[in-house]
């Protein structure tokens, strides 16, 4: 099974545990997106759910497959999300943010009961960070400054898009890809970073997954 193929298989395993009449918080990514075509199939056979997006990508790809969409205001409670990941260590935490939707997608997971993670097997890592480099979003206003913090905690970064055309994300923000060398205590990290001014948030996310499906060249595999 190659690697689309391993996407897929997971995150349509994810939407199993999707029930009627659920609130749902619709990640982003390449993964996650077989799993909205999969609801939005669901969905014309009869499922009654309400989404709420991570990003204006997914709001569009949900819109476009007729997934009922709200809000975090109207509804803070999410029952169940599904969402991608760039990394997954042994004990669940993440690395996220490779599609620019940290922010939001750490908001919505804050508010969910319960989190599902549908990743590749490439995704699974030993140490964080070794694999993939943090994205950290910072605000505009002196991002070069707010960088030379970051990088006095990862040695180095790379504004996303580079200077000529730099990435902004769903909120107007910048995102630093920070270059670990492994990130071995996530949890001091993630707190780390975002106690710089300027930092908006980072893509580590400690104690936050309930279960992750990794689609394999096997087949699935779970990690809870
Ligand atoms: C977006 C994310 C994604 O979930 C993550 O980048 C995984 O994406 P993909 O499934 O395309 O590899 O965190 O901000």
């Amino acid at each position: 099974m190659n690697i689309e193929q391993q996407k897929k298989i997971a995150a349509e395993k994810a939407t199993e545990e999707v029930k009627n009449g659920m609130i749902l918080g619709l990640g982003t990514g390449s993964t996650v997106y077989y799993a909205l075509l999969k609801l939005g199939e669901m969905i014309r056979d009869g499922l009654n759910i309400i989404g709420i997006p991570t990003s204006e990508g997914t709001e569009k790809i949900a819109l476009e497959q007729n997934i009922p969409l709200s809000t975090l205001t109207t509804h803070p409670t999410i029952e169940l999300t599904i969402d991608g990941a760039d990394e997954v260590d042994a004990k669940l935490n993440l690395i996220k943010g490779g599609g620019a939707a940290l922010v939001r997608e750490k908001i919505i997971a804050n508010a969910s009961k319960r989190i599902v993670i549908v990743v590749d097997e490439s995704k699974v890592s030993q140490v964080l960070g070794t694999t993939f480099s943090l994205p950290v979003e910072v605000i505009r206003f002196g991002w070069d400054a707010t960088q030379r913090e970051v990088n006095r905690i990862c040695g180095k970064s790379d504004l996303r898009g580079g200077i000529e055309d730099p990435l902004i994300t769903d909120n107007g923000n910048y995102i630093l890809d920070c270059h670990f060398e492994g990130i071995p205590e996530p949890d001091k990290i993630e707190l780390q970073l975002n106690n710089i001014p300027g930092v908006v948030e980072n893509g580590i996310f400690v104690d936050r997954a309930d279960k992750v499906i990794i689609g394999t060249s096997n087949g699935i595999k779970y990690m809870e």
